[in-house]
């Protein structure tokens, strides 16, 4: 597998290549959600480039990307099976922030104000500031992002458009542990116990979506808060019902539509997200 740390080295590879490019933006501590990403890239695309940076404009507590998992090693052997169609990127600060690790301001409008845009200023900033720079960096035709960042994705999808990049932004569907929490690199900080205890995050959300029809909004919400802070050391930052194309909360659930569910969870000091689509008939 060939490592690159500049891009300034890639961009002279990948003219050599001539192939289509597809793009997988990670933060590294690589999990079978990530692999599902680089499996489906490399089924469409001649070439895929990885990139593990992690970014650090947009964590908003200094805390969190201290603690936030490491490990290129590993990471190397996970995605040793693709190998031959796999460039890895592995960037140093300087060569995504030449002017200073700072992000760029952008206006998102609805898309940001929000659930994640609400608890953690400043990340989305963070977020289309690198993932500009790694589109400009990589022009991939398509890059890969997954569901259980909803809102990044529909972020990344107004930033592509807005800047005629030109990539195809592809969604690729959230992949769960055994037990259904949500696969994330942060399930990595928790100790056993908490990590299957977490599991009562998506068998709360799916008693909601049973209940699509018949609940209130306001009782979902009871029921999520009292399902998860019945738990010790477990608390909602948020649960929130919204439209998937504005993202704006609701505070009524219409009959015939598509919404989507966003949920914060703190389990001590990790902090994990989850989200599942809802329809109302
Ligand atoms: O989803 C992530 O891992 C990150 O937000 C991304 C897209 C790689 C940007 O740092």
């Amino acid at each position: 597998m060939l490592v690159f740390r500049t891009a300034t080295a890639l961009k002279k590879q990948l003219l050599l290549q001539k192939k289509t490019v597809g793009l997988v933006p990670t933060m590294g501590a690589l999990h079978a959600g990530h692999v599902s990403l680089v499996e489906q890239a490399c089924k469409e695309n001649d070439l895929v480039i990885v990139s593990i940076y992690v970014n650090p404009t947009q964590f908003n507590v200094l805390e969190d990307l201290e603690n936030y998992p490491r490990n290129l090693d590993d990471d190397q052997k996970l995605l040793q099976p693709f190998s031959k169609k796999i460039f890895l990127y592995v960037p140093e600060n300087e060569d995504l922030y030449p002017n200073g690790v700072v992000s760029k301001t952008y206006d998102f409008g609805s898309l940001a104000m929000y659930m994640e845009g609400l608890s953690r200023p400043g990340h989305y900033n963070g977020v289309a500031t690198i993932v500009e720079a790694l589109l400009k960096n990589t022009s991939p035709a398509r890059a890969y992002f997954g569901e259980k960042d909803f809102q990044q994705l529909q972020i990344i999808r107004a930033l592509n458009t807005r800047l005629h990049l030109g990539v195809e932004i592809i969604e690729c569907p959230l992949i769960r542990e055994k037990n259904g929490l949500a696969m994330s690199s942060r399930n990595q900080l928790l100790p056993p116990h908490q990590r299957e205890a977490a599991s009562v995050i998506y068998k709360s959300l799916e008693v909601i979506l049973q209940k699509a029809n018949t609940w209130s909004l306001h009782e979902m919400k009871s029921f999520f808060v009292s399902e998860i802070e019945g738990l010790e050391g477990f608390r909602v930052d948020y649960f929130a019902i919204a439209s998937p194309s504005d993202l704006i909360p609701v505070e009524q659930l219409k009959p015939n539509q598509v919404y989507r569910v966003f949920v914060a969870v703190y389990v001590g000091k990790t902090r994990l997200i989850d989200t599942v689509e809802l329809k109302r008939i």
